[in-house]
């Protein structure tokens, strides 16, 4: 890996424990001013401290975040298809390398949709983006997007568009948590994050799955809705940062929220 590159992915993937907590604020690229991300700005700036990195489009970069910070950026560099259609998987490159550049982001990301109508030109744009990406030192992330069928979400599919992912050349891959995910994992030859879906029934709930997911094989989580939809946001992200990087149990974790519920406090 050239240095540059290597040095991209230290700044996500923290070099002293392999592991990473990236916060996901793309969701508007297609379902335009989602629950709780009305506000860009108002939902990110609290979250910025506790996030090692964060997912976004050049959009909310620009108008959101303050470009005096020093937190790496992963820009979605995909899109072109709105919530309003039946298919989501109709997606192209949106956003130069060029752009990616400009913006100093630290990797650039994109949706591949195995199994759907657009497979195809999906997989074709990451590999087009690694090619370009990797010419400049810019790593690619690929999203395993599976767009309103959630159901996709088992081990055998997920492992098929993990290791799709990895082949065409992504450096870092970010699936869903399932049902014997360890198989997903052992099978894709790239880091493994989790997106988090749409909001659990509990908080407890998305703690235990991102214990899960790191106890058979991800190096972390790249969570939004689950995160800046709870009640307790902050609490929530420090939460998953002593899951993810200090090894705390889902007990301990739950421990952090349930402090500040009891105290009514939003740090
Ligand atoms: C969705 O398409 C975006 O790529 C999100 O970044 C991703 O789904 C992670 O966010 P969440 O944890 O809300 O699923």
């Amino acid at each position: 890996m050239d240095w540059g590159l290597q040095n991209r992915m230290s700044r996500i993937v923290r070099p002293e424990d392999g592991r990473t907590v990236m916060l996901a604020v793309d969701h508007g690229y297609f379902l335009g001013p989602t629950h709780r991300l009305e506000n860009p700005r108002a939902t990110i700036a609290p979250l910025l401290p506790f996030a090692d990195a964060i997912m976004l489009t050049r959009g909310v970069l620009r108008t959101s975040v303050d470009p005096g910070t020093d937190k790496p950026m992963v820009l979605r560099v995909s899109g072109g298809t709105s919530v309003l259609q039946e298919d989501l998987s109709h997606e192209t490159i949106t956003t130069s390398v060029k752009e990616a550049l400009r913006l100093n982001a630290v990797a650039v990301a994109l949706s591949i949709f195995v199994g759907a109508r657009h497979e195809h030109e999906s997989i074709v744009n990451l590999s087009h983006l690694v090619n370009e990406a990797e010419e400049y030192g810019i790593p690619v992330l690929s999203v395993t997007a599976v767009g309103k069928e959630l159901e996709k979400r088992d081990a055998r599919y997920l492992s098929l568009a993990c290791r799709i992912a990895a082949e065409h050349g992504a450096r870092l891959v970010k699936t869903y948590y399932c049902d014997s995910f360890h198989k997903v994992a052992e099978s894709c030859p790239v880091p493994l994050i989790i997106a988090g879906g749409p909001k659990l029934e509990t908080e407890f709930d998305a703690l235990q799955m991102t214990h899960d997911a790191l106890e058979e094989g991800a190096i972390g989580v790249d969570m939004g809705r689950n995160i800046w939809q709870s009640d307790f946001p902050v609490p929530m992200i420090r939460a998953i940062r002593a899951i993810v990087h200090e090894k705390a149990t889902v007990k301990e974790a739950a421990g952090i929220l349930g402090e500040a519920k009891a105290k009514g406090s939003k740090r």
